[in-house]
């Protein structure tokens, strides 16, 4: 049976659990070799395991993707052990609190962006070389929803968000012409552990954020989420080169 990445390596950070993991596994069913990339060690070696035992090829490395030396080091440890890297998926992210502008804390500021923003920026930089000299390469940056419209989120998080969008237009518009693709998903409410994670929440933010909660249709999964991450990853979307498309069932059509 052929896969739509058989013999193709794919990076997911953030994979050890939520979104990522669902990524992880559907990429492998498609032939993929896996690396799950995650600051959180038990998640990451069980997700390994998992995958494994579904007879996938995968390999655990322990990152924050924060940090510049340990990213380095996770994309020479990919290759290394597959030969060649071929997918990226910045997945990894962590939320805001909903803090809004007159109440964010510095210390969630720079969280957010040393991990939502500068994490991004490392691994592309640290990948695009290896994709050139390969002759091309993919990758896909989770976005959100709040990274297309306005009010949605905290003030960290919208930012980061529209960041990665700009991030993502800017690689595929430098890069495309070398055959690397970079495209974006924003989800809007996905059931993860993701907003469990929040603590000391604005309640002035999350108020404003929510306003328009009720106009969403329906929350999405993260099979949904895998199903779009598949389609940039494959060759299926070979003509698309700097999207950030909207995975909200119509929220922000609105
Ligand atoms: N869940 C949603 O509703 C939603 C909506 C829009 C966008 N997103 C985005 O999707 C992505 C995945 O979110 P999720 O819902 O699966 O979240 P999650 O919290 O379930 O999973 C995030 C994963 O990233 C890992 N991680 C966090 N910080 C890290 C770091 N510094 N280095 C390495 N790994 C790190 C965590 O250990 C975890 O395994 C994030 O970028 C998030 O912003 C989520």
């Amino acid at each position: 049976m052929t896969g739509k990445l058989d013999q193709k390596t794919a990076i997911i950070t953030g994979s050890g659990g939520g979104i990522g993991k669902e990524i992880a596994f559907s990429y492998a069913r498609e032939g993929a070799k896996i690396v799950i990339a995650d600051f959180a060690e038990e998640a990451m070696n069980t997700t390994v395991q998992e995958l494994r035992e579904a007879g996938f090829e995968a390999l655990g490395v322990k990152v924050n993707v924060a940090d510049k030396q340990e990213v380095e080091a996770m994309v020479d440890k990919a290759a290394e052990a597959f030969g060649r890297v071929d997918i990226l998926v910045n997945n990894a992210g962590v939320g805001d609190n909903m803090k809004a502008a007159a109440n964010v804390e510095d210390v969630t500021w720079d969280k957010v962006m040393d991990i939502n923003l500068n994490g991004v920026m490392y691994t592309i930089r640290k990948i695009l070389p290896h994709f050139q000299e390969n002759g091309g390469g993919v990758i896909v940056n989770m976005a959100s929803i709040t990274g297309l419209t306005g009010g949605r989120g905290g003030l960290a998080y919208t930012t980061v968000k529209h960041a990665v969008v700009g991030m993502t237009k800017n690689v595929a518009s430098h890069y495309g012409p070398e055959n690397i693709r970079c495209n974006a998903i924003a989800p809007a409410q996905v059931q993860t552990g993701f907003s469990a994670s929040m603590d000391n929440v604005d309640s002035f933010g999350m108020e404003a954020a929510t306003r328009g909660v009720n106009l969403m249709p329906k929350a999405g999964t993260v099979e949904d989420i895998a199903n779009i991450a598949l389609f940039f990853a494959s060759e299926d979307s070979a003509y698309i080169n700097g999207v950030a498309l909207a995975a909200d069932a119509g929220w922000s059509a609105y």
